[in-house]
């Protein structure tokens, strides 16, 4: 279960969001539990996780180690941070900085150089969808994006599913829409990576989850957990998705 708090939350709402949020994921062992804030957050929220069964993402990084790329964050640095994993084209970075499926299996593979697990976004837009594309688009982000992946490269990592039209719309898809999707995920790697691969890969979908919708998405037999937004950003709606 990962929050996603895009652009939110400084350092000291970071803080205060674990004092409230840490108790009542405390007997929470049934799934791993990541929660990713903005750069500067980090190390805030790697000090509140403390010993705790919270674990800390980046929400990008940038694939060389270091050197003049002004702006820019690498794998090594949010790892020496105390993170443990990365989301990777999430589909605002791909709709408005332009992020390509190449750009996605640079950074995959430069969050797993690093030891992060990366959390690799995929997903069809509105318009996409209406056109009887979706299939098509998640094969195609997979082939030009993970699929480029070695078979080891692969076993290190975590695929959500995020179709654009429900992130942030209030709009989730019904667990049936989202279970074909992740059907179609699941099929693809198979497919390049074997039947085993597609047995243990965790599938997350994301896209307006919420407390109420929650159970009936994780219900679906392809759907491993949730990449949440919103939700994720008040400590007692996250903790009810997380102990739903
Ligand atoms: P949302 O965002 O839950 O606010 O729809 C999901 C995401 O973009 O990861």
């Amino acid at each position: 279960m990962a929050g996603n708090w895009k652009m939110y939350k400084s350092a000291a709402e970071t803080t205060q969001f674990f004092e409230k949020f840490a108790p009542l994921v405390r007997a929470s062992s049934h799934c791993e539990i990541v929660i990713c804030p903005v750069y500067v957050s980090l190390p805030a929220a790697v000090a509140a996780a403390e010993g705790s069964n919270v674990q800390i993402g980046a929400q990008d990084l940038y694939w060389e180690k270091e050197g003049a790329y002004t702006g820019e964050v690498s794998g090594p640095m949010i790892k020496a941070v105390g993170c443990s994993h990365v989301i990777i084209g999430h589909s605002e970075r791909r709709q408005y900085f332009g992020e390509t499926n190449d750009w996605v299996l640079k950074k995959t593979r430069a969050a797993l150089e690093s030891g992060l697990t990366p959390i690799v976004c995929v997903g069809e837009t509105l318009s996409e969808r209406e056109a009887g594309r979706t299939d098509a688009v998640l094969t195609e982000q997979f082939q030009q994006g993970i699929g480029g992946l070695s078979p080891e490269e692969f076993a290190g990592i975590v695929i959500a599913y995020e179709p654009v039209w429900a992130i942030g719309t209030g709009r989730t898809a019904t667990p049936e829409i989202a279970e074909d999707a992740h059907r179609v995920i699941r099929g693809l790697v198979k497919v390049r990576f074997g039947t085993e691969a597609a047995d243990a890969v965790r599938v997350l979908y994301g896209g307006s989850v919420k407390p109420d919708n929650v159970k009936n998405l994780m219900a679906q037999p392809d759907i491993d957990g949730a990449l949440v937004g919103g939700a994720s950003l008040k400590p007692d709606s996250f903790a009810a998705i997380v102990n739903f």
